[in-house]
């Protein structure tokens, strides 16, 4: 398949975006009253609002020619049949069996996956309803009250997240700890203060070789050990959830055990499966498969609504037009909601680890940017520290408002504070303020005429930054089910568009495998001498730091 920018889509979108360059947000919804009906839709628990970016109806239809050529119907239907869509690595992508809550068998090499879910699911079930009614107990006989989910990456935003964003669901009774990095920090204080007889460690690692999730795995098994630990007893107080039966069993736990997950699932995919025990845990089995149940909503959305009316693929074109067209560069995730603050970190790997990518499919460079860089940050904390680039700084941002109508607490008069902040600041983006207007309210508030001039023109905002606003009734499982799934189908459907493989991450090896042998100089005591200059130097000036 020729690269995009070779397709008549494309020569199309970039004559049309030397027009709408031109275009203010203001004037678009000044010439068009209807402009929120027509850019909005609903899909499942969610609500989202498009119509603040910098497309019309003729750019919408331009962007679904771009997603026809790309064959982007085939790709989700082939990513649906469990084909082999993440080519390099030979396998299926399909996160969405585990949180297939239909009838519908879904197969892998010929054979039905969804016995082997459910049997997995069940096991999780039941495990998590003995920790949490105290019938799994340690070598003591006490039950568990803290949880120690050790794992990176996949194996750890995705669980955090959501146990952190359904905190009002969890019992109380049982606290939950996120232990990734390898500095000895996290690990040293996550221990402080635990007692090993009462709990419980998750070692989560699909390959079960991460050196940091083995590094903290070890301290943590040495911990309880040193602590009087049963070592007979060990497997009351680690659980692992793998793909590697071999290195889970030479690590000392019982792989019949362990839970399972299939190398058909990505990390960065993965907190539908048992990677979710934490989350199970938590909050309870019923409302884990409440979380299924909001992503399974969204994946049928995504399968079957129509392109123009279908939620990720909307998102995906357009964000795939300010990258591709106006040169944006990052995009800005804004939860309007404290107990979403993982969510920039969690869609930082999802986004960036899937479609950071330079090659096509078939190996060929790309002569067009991918992926954009992700960040964020919760509001309204952020207006009181980034939000002024994004009203006056010289980069367009395009951003995504995340908020819920109803809160968890009973403190109304917070509540609509904040949702009217999260509505302002997209007005505030869109609109800007005008030289006129700045000069306006100067003079309302009786500046003199002369102030007015000096000051003026550093008041004035452009404007013309694109939002999306995501509203759901209340942040619920189902609703957070939906709105991670939204975010898995996106990626995938930039991913198509820039015919990249979101599913691998080569990358991220390199820097692992030069960390190995960096290691072993650091041990030794001395460098090596045969690397870069730099690199040679920093190893000496941390071996001897004198
Ligand atoms: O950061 C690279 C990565 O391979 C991620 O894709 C993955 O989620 C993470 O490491 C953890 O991997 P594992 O679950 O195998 O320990």
């Amino acid at each position: 398949m020729p690269l995009p920018t070779r397709s008549a889509a494309w020569a199309a979108l970039a004559a049309h975006h030397k027009t709408l360059a031109r275009v203010h947000l203001r004037d678009l919804f000044d010439q068009e009253p209807g402009r929120f009906e027509r850019f909005s839709l609903e899909a499942g628990p969610l609500f989202l609002d498009y119509s603040r970016n910098r497309v019309t109806t003729r750019t919408l239809s331009l962007l679904l020619d771009w997603a026809r050529e790309s064959d982007l119907e085939s790709w989700v239907a082939r990513l649906f049949a469990g084909e082999a869509v993440n080519q390099t690595e030979r396998r299926p992508a399909l996160h969405m069996a585990l949180r297939n809550r239909s009838n519908r068998p879904i197969e892998v090499a010929g054979s039905d996956v969804m016995p082997l879910v459910h049997a997995e699911l069940a096991r999780m079930r039941s495990f998590s309803a003995a920790v949490r009614d105290g019938g799994w107990t340690g070598h003591s006989g006490a039950p568990v009250t803290d949880v120690v989910a050790i794992g990176i990456g996949g194996s750890s935003l995705g669980p955090r997240l959501v146990v952190e964003a359904l905190a009002p669901y969890a019992e109380p009774r049982l606290r939950i700890h996120f232990v990734a990095n390898v500095d000895g920090a996290e690990i040293d204080s996550t221990l402080a203060g635990l007692d090993p007889a009462r709990t419980l460690f998750v070692v989560i690692s699909k390959t079960f070789t991460t050196a940091e999730t083995l590094a903290n795995a070890r301290t943590a098994r040495a911990w309880y050990l040193d602590k009087g630990g049963d070592p007979q007893a060990l497997g009351r107080h680690f659980v692992a959830i793998s793909t590697n039966a071999a290195k889970v069993a030479e690590f000392g736990l019982d792989p019949e055990k362990s839970f399972a997950m299939w190398d058909w699932v990505g990390g960065r995919y993965s907190l539908w499966s048992a990677v979710g025990l934490p989350i199970a845990i938590a909050v309870g089995f019923d409302r884990f498969a409440e979380l299924l149940d909001g992503a399974h909503e969204m994946d049928e959305h995504f399968r079957s609504a129509p392109p123009a009316a279908n939620m990720p693929v909307l998102l995906g074109l357009i964000g795939a037009w300010y990258g591709g067209f106006f040169g944006a560069a990052s995009h800005a995730i804004l939860p309007y909601d404290r107990r979403l603050a993982q969510l920039p970190a969690f869609l930082q790997q999802l986004d960036m680890e899937s479609n950071g990518k330079r090659v096509t499919r078939e190996g060929e460079p790309v002569d067009y940017t991918t992926g954009p860089i992700v960040w964020g940050g919760v509001g309204t904390d952020g207006q009181h520290a980034f939000f002024q680039l994004l009203h006056q700084g010289t980069r367009l941002v395009p951003a995504d408002f995340i908020a819920a109508i109803e809160p968890h607490h009973g403190l109304a008069e917070h509540h609509r504070m904040l949702l009217a902040n999260c509505l302002a600041q997209g007005e505030a983006l869109m609109r800007g303020r005008t030289l006129a207007e700045a000069g306006a309210e100067l003079a309302a508030a009786g500046a003199a005429p002369e102030e007015q001039q000096r000051l003026a023109p550093h008041m004035v905002c452009p404007g013309n930054q694109p939002s999306n606003t995501i509203l759901m009734r209340r942040l619920d499982p189902r609703s957070l089910g939906a709105l991670l799934a939204l975010y898995e189908h996106k990626v995938f459907v930039q991913a198509v568009l820039w015919r990249i493989n979101p599913f691998d991450q080569y990358g991220v090896e390199l820097g692992k495998k030069l960390a190995t042998g960096i290691l072993r100089e650091l041990e030794a005591g001395a460098p090596s001498g045969t690397r870069d200059s730099s690199t040679n130097g920093l190893i000496a000036k941390v071996v001897s730091p004198s």
